[in-house]
């Protein structure tokens, strides 16, 4: 999603604002762009595509500067359409989405304003100048309070060469002090060596003068503290390796490693293990890969402690009416800890009354905030836009939640097993080189299904949408036992099927699935624990898993899935790393 960056203090600007935006790109982007201001005068530098295309931006003079990556919602990826935009006195960078843009814009036109863009945001710049009576803060709060939906602004006024201003609602922004200047930033690792941060919250603006942050609220002027940062931001580089996808694959055993929790024997989580004694419901809200971890706890959960559990998209959750009753838990999966529908469902469930816990990978973001408990993943820093690392690092984390609540609520649970799965997921990364050469299958297939039942369908869930993400051929991950159901009739020579069989009550019948597939020309991989099944006439390429308690068995099985998507990426000339359309950091619904 677009990344903010604004920069003032005694240095050049443009370089500043080029290694922030380079350290942004992660969140997915289609053109970027800076502004840096000199003399009363803007200068302006963008362009569609990469960051490495603003390369000629660095000459630009001036100390005082905002940088853009911009993600398209409202008009194509274009130069017209990056940020920064300007109007009259302003120049403005914005993150979020303007929703009465459009009636906004008339009231512009009616004044005989032209726009040069069709972005929502390019709206703000107006309304800036037209609220500027002489007071810049009174102009941003007036243009604020006109705007309905969510933003995150860096704006400057072509006249005060010393300063940046900064709003936010709904979208993160974050205030920094370095050694060299003072910063403004959509997150914590673009400006990680200011010794001094704070989070701006939803209605707060932020002046950055000279040496000076001063922070408002539409009553006046506020005190803040700084952010206490559980962890300094790191910038893993490729190590070696031809993309950070495989390298972040390849990280995947220590991540599980890290992440499994010993919530009973662990002192700090005393107070959490009272909140699992009283759990009565639980309830699980996440997007995209996320969304698929909290299917597979579902499974772990509902056996190990017999808790009712409800998984649903975060989307939909924020939108609806949910029902929290006495004893519920809301878990939040997500990541970046950034993602702007899980931070609504999160702030819903509390509002409703839920304990809700975080399950994130970014110790310092916005649903850490929100929470009343922080459960950490460990995956260190995952750059590849399509998540691997952190989702078995969710499922290690998901895993030990499962085993603790089943612990508290006084049924038998077996940790044991779980301390195993580091290793057996070193041995499955071993196994799966072979799919290298099933990939130009792949990369030329109409459409891939995946199938599995159980805990397997969670697999073949997020199976598939590693597939689509970055190899963007369609696909569909369904249960096994809906193949017959419909899908069925577009399987015919040739289709390419994923079968996943990792759980022995019901590998019978997925076998049964793979026949019918078979029997119409489908060409089948199988991705199985079980070796008895990896020799029989209708399977035409076999992963075989190390074996493993079923319930965890996702975290396994997804390795080959994940390895299948790169390597049909690549055989297909995509790059792994960064999928087109595609968001690291989803900041807007
Ligand atoms: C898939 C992927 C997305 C994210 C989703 C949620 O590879 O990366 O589907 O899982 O956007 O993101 P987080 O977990 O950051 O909330």
């Amino acid at each position: 999603m677009c990344g903010i960056i604004g920069y003032t203090g005694k240095a050049q600007a443009a370089p500043k604002l080029l290694l922030c935006l380079k350290r942004l790109e992660y969140r997915g982007y289609d053109s970027a762009g800076i502004a840096v201001l000199c003399e009363d005068n803007f200068s302006v530098y963008k362009r569609k595509g990469r960051v490495d295309e603003l390369e000629g931006a660095k000459a630009l003079s001036g100390t005082t500067g905002i940088g853009h990556t911009r993600w398209a919602t409202h008009g194509e990826p274009s130069e017209k359409n990056a940020h920064p935009h300007l109007y009259g006195r302003y120049a403005v960078v914005h993150n979020g989405i303007i929703e009465n843009y459009r009636q906004l814009k008339e009231e512009c036109e009616a004044r005989g304003e032209r726009f040069t863009s069709e972005t929502d945001s390019e709206v703000i710049a107006h309304l800036l100048d037209f609220y500027d009576e002489g007071d810049v803060l009174t102009a941003l709060r007036k243009t604020c309070a006109r705007l309905i939906g969510s933003y995150a602004l860096a704006v400057m006024r072509r006249d005060r060469a010393d300063a940046l201003y900064a709003a936010r609602r709904k979208s993160p922004l974050i205030v920094g002090r370095g050694n060299d200047g003072l910063y403004v930033a959509s997150d914590v690792p673009a400006i990680a060596e200011c010794g001094e941060l704070y989070s701006l919250a939803d209605g707060e603006f932020a002046l950055l003068q000279q040496d000076t942050i001063k922070f408002f609220r539409e009553e006046g002027e506020i005190g803040k503290e700084q952010m206490k940062l559980t962890s300094r931001a790191e910038f893993p580089d490729k190590g070696g390796y031809a993309h950070y996808m495989w390298k972040e694959m390849c990280e995947i055993p220590a991540a599980i490693a890290h992440s499994i929790i010993n919530f009973d024997s662990d002192p700090r989580f005393s107070a959490f293990n009272i909140v699992l004694c009283h759990t009565k419901y639980v309830q699980i809200v996440a997007c995209g890969t996320a969304y698929h971890s909290g299917i597979a706890a579902k499974y772990l959960i509902e056996r190990a402690a017999r808790i009712p559990v409800e998984v649903t998209v975060a989307s939909e959750y924020r939108y609806g009416d949910p029902i929290i009753r006495e004893g519920t838990l809301t878990l939040a999966v997500s990541q970046s800890g950034e993602t702007a529908d899980t931070l609504a469902a999160a702030q819903l469930a509390k509002e409703r009354g839920a304990t809700v816990v975080a399950v994130t990978n970014a110790p310092d973001s916005s649903i850490t905030r929100i929470a009343h408990f922080v459960l950490l993943t460990q995956a260190g820093r995952e750059i590849a836009v399509a998540a691997t690392k952190s989702f078995n690092a969710q499922l290690a984390l998901l895993y030990s939640f499962g085993t603790a609540l089943a612990a508290q609520q006084g049924k038998t649970a077996d940790r044991s097993a779980l301390l195993s799965l580091p290793a057996l997921a070193e041995q499955t990364l071993s196994r799966v080189e072979k799919l290298k050469m099933t990939a130009p299958f792949y990369a030329q297939a109409r459409s891939v299904y995946f199938i599995g039942r159980g805990a397997d369908y969670c697999a073949a869930l997020e199976g598939s949408l590693k597939l689509k993400e970055i190899s963007y051929l369609p696909s569909e991950g369904y249960p096994a036992g809906e193949l017959k159901h419909g899908t069925l009739a577009l399987v015919d020579e040739g289709t390419p099927v994923v079968a996943i069989l990792t759980q022995r009550a019901v590998a019978e019948k997925t076998m049964n699935a793979v026949s019918e597939v078979y029997a119409r020309g489908g060409k089948v991989l199988l991705i199985t624990s079980f070796p008895e099944y990896t020799a029989r006439k209708e399977v035409s390429v076999s992963i075989l898993l190390p074996a493993c308690e079923e319930l965890y068995s996702p975290i396994l099985s997804v390795i080959p899935l994940q390895a299948l998507a790169y390597y049909t990426a690549l055989a297909r000339g995509n790059d792994p790393d960064k999928p087109r359309n595609l968001a690291k950091s989803v900041t807007v619904e």
